[in-house]
C-alpha cells in the first residue's frame, strides 16, 4: 500500500465487502446478456465482474491498483483483469458495455474518464454506473475537515473525491456525445460492520489520503476526535451509519452520433 495508492485489497475483502454487495443492484441497471463484452471501469478484487460472468457476458475488469487486480485474478483466475488507469485507458476492444460500481467518485478528472469510456464503448453500446454523488458522505467530510484544521492541515487540498450533482454529471455525458437514458440520485445509509470499531475500519480503508505521513499515534488521536464527532449523527444502536448518497446513470453512445 502507498500514499498514490492507498487500496488494501485484503481489508477491503475482510471488512468493506458491503460496497460489492450493495453493488448487485446496479447490475440490474445493467442487464447483461449472454455473450455481450463488458468493461468493468474500477472493478477492484473482482466480484462483480464475476456476477456479470455468471450472467453469461464476457466481463473484463481494469483497476489502477495492482493490489486489487492481483486479488482479483487470484480470486477469478478465469477472468481478464488489467491494471490501467481510467483517465488514459485505451484498448483496441470494442465493447458493449462499460459499468462500473463504486469507483468513478475516486476520479477527479471526469471528463478524461468518460472519453476512455466513449472509446472503449461500440456505436449503440451502453454505460452504466453508480457511485457516490453530491452530498456523499458529508458529515464525514465536515468532521474531517474540522478534525484536520485543528491540526494545521487543510483536507480540502487532500480531498480525494469527486461526488458530482446528476445535472453536472449528466450534462457532462452529453457534451461527450451521450444519450443519458437514466439518472437518480438518492440517499442510502450505509450500515457498517464491527460495531464501534467500524468507523476505523472504514478511515482506514476509504480515507488514506487525508492521513498522509502521519505517525500511528497522531492517525489514532484524529480517529478518536472524528468518531466523538461523528457519532452523535452516524452511530445509532451500536452500529456506524455512514451518510452514503450514491448516482445511478445510464447512458447509450448512439448508433450514429
Ligand atoms: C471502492 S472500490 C470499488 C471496487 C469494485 N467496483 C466493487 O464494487 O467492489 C474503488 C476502486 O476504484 C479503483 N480506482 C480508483 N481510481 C481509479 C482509476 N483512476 N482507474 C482505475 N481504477 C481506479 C480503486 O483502485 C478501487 O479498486
Amino acid at each position: 500500500m502507498s500514499d498514490k495508492n492507498p487500496w488494501n485489497s485484503q481489508l477491503y475483502d475482510r471488512k468493506m465487502s458491503f460496497v460489492s454487495i450493495l453493488g448487485k443492484g446496479i447490475l440490474d441497471l445493467l442487464d447483461a446478456k449472454p455473450g455481450e463484452r463488458i468493461l468493468d471501469v474500477g472493478c477492484g478484487t473482482g466480484d462483480l465482474s464475476q456476477e456479470i460472468a455468471i450472467a453469461g457476458a464476457l466481463p473484463m475488469g481494469i483497476d489502477f491498483s495492482e493490489e486489487m487486480i492481483s486479488a482479483a485474478r487470484q480470486k477469478y483466475p478465469h477472468l481478464p483483469f488489467s491494471v490501467a488507469d481510467a483517465h488514459d485507458f485505451r484498448t483496441s476492444e470494442s465493447f458493449d458495455a462499460v459499468f462500473s460500481n463504486a469507483a468513478l467518485h475516486w476520479m477527479k478528472q471526469p471528463e478524461k474518464v468518460a472519453e476512455s469510456i466513449w472509446l472503449a464503448l461500440r456505436p449503440g453500446g451502453r454505460f452504466v454506473a453508480e457511485f457516490g454523488g453530491a452530498g456523499n458522505v458529508a458529515q464525514v467530510i465536515m468532521a474531517l475537515k474540522r478534525v484536520l484544521a485543528a491540526i494545521g492541515v487543510d483536507a480540502e487540498e487532500r480531498m480525494p473525491w469527486y461526488f458530482p450533482s446528476i445535472g453536472s454529471y449528466t450534462a457532462l455525458l452529453e457534451q461527450h456525445g451521450f444519450t443519458v437514458t437514466f439518472a437518480q440520485l438518492f440517499d442510502r445509509p450505509t450500515p457498517l460492520p464491527d460495531g464501534e470499531g467500524g468507523i476505523a475500519h472504514w478511515l482506514n480503508a476509504f480515507c488514506a489520503p487525508f492521513f498522509v505521513s502521519m505517525q500511528d499515534h497522531e492517525k489514532a488521536e484524529v480517529y478518536r476526535e472524528i468518531a466523538t464527532q461523528l457519532r452523535p449523527y452516524l452511530y445509532q444502536n451500536g452500529t456506524w451509519v455512514i451518510d452514503y448518497k450514491r448516482i445511478r446513470v445510464a447512458a447509450i453512445k448512439p448508433a450514429n452520433p
